[in-house]
């Protein structure tokens, strides 16, 4: 499988990425889904949703901090890495991902969608203004737009809310252009993302998934990896640099 992978990768120019909380979790972000996923521990519509920030901005804001400074702690993984060397090898590369927690940038690779946000981007609840602040927000003391003076929250993406649409239209173009498109570490549950893959494959790319566990999508993957991407991405791209000098 890993040889049939490697030759599409020397032989195409067109090439997506779609990552999901399952890329980080060997650098100890936890995923949101699954035993030990944060949805099975904290309820979503009390934590991740504009009413709830409306309604305790002070509870939504410590977990906000929580999760800021777990993923301050951590660190990129072979598998983040593995993405950013796969990306030197395409013409048109482009990585979307689900994630906010920054590594994809961290490992330095350079086409980013990021489609649900940055945890570390504040922006205004009410105007939506991106707002630069240099020290942790207080949840007793929230500070304001400087604009419309509404209050200052994370900038990621809610529940019920809309993306970016200038990110999800450039995602959905890629996918549309892509020969190889990797799903990984992703649950392919989570709508638009989840569309994504099934678009490049109608549109005739080759589907790959890398994932532990089985998802809706692997029924319609060319190639499914039931393993860490941590693992296999590096033997991936080791085998790649081996093909390409001729060993
Ligand atoms: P999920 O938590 O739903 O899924 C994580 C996936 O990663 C699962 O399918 C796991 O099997 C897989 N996985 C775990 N460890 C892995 C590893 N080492 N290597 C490969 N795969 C592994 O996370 P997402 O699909 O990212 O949205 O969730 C999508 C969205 O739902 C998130 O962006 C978030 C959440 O609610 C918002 O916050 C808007």
């Amino acid at each position: 499988m890993i040889e049939k992978i490697a030759e599409l990768v020397l032989n195409c120019n067109n090439c997506v990425v779609l990552t999901g909380a399952g890329i980080s979790a060997e650098s100890g972000v936890p995923t949101f889904r699954g035993k030990e996923g944060l949805w099975g521990k904290f309820r979503p519509e009390e934590l991740a949703t504009m009413d709830a920030f409306m309604a305790n901005p002070d509870i939504v804001w410590e977990w906000y901090n929580w999760r800021r400074d777990l993923m301050g702690k951590v660190e990129p993984n072979k598998g983040h890495y593995a993405i950013s060397d796969l990306e030197k090898h395409f013409q048109n590369f482009t990585l979307v991902t689900q994630n906010v927690d920054n590594l994809h940038r961290i490992a330095d690779t350079k086409q980013i969608l990021e489609l649900h946000g940055n945890i570390n981007r504040n922006k205004c609840a009410d105007c939506g203004k991106v707002i630069e602040i240099e020290h942790d927000i207080d949840p007793g003391n929230i500070p304001h737009c400087d604009h419309c003076q509404g209050k200052i929250r994370p900038d990621v993406v809610w529940f019920g809310e809309m993306l970016d649409a200038d990110i999800i239209s450039g995602a959905f173009d890629a996918a549309e252009r892509a020969e190889i498109f990797f799903t990984i570490g992703t649950s392919a549950v989570v709508q638009p993302a989840a569309s994504l893959p099934i678009t490049a494959k109608q549109r005739g790319a080759t589907l790959i998934e890398i994932n532990t566990e089985e998802t809706p999508i692997s029924g319609l993957a060319d190639f499914v990896i039931q393993k860490p991407s941590g693992q296999f991405l590096p033997q991936l791209v080791e085998y790649i640099e081996k093909k390409k000098a001729g060993e």
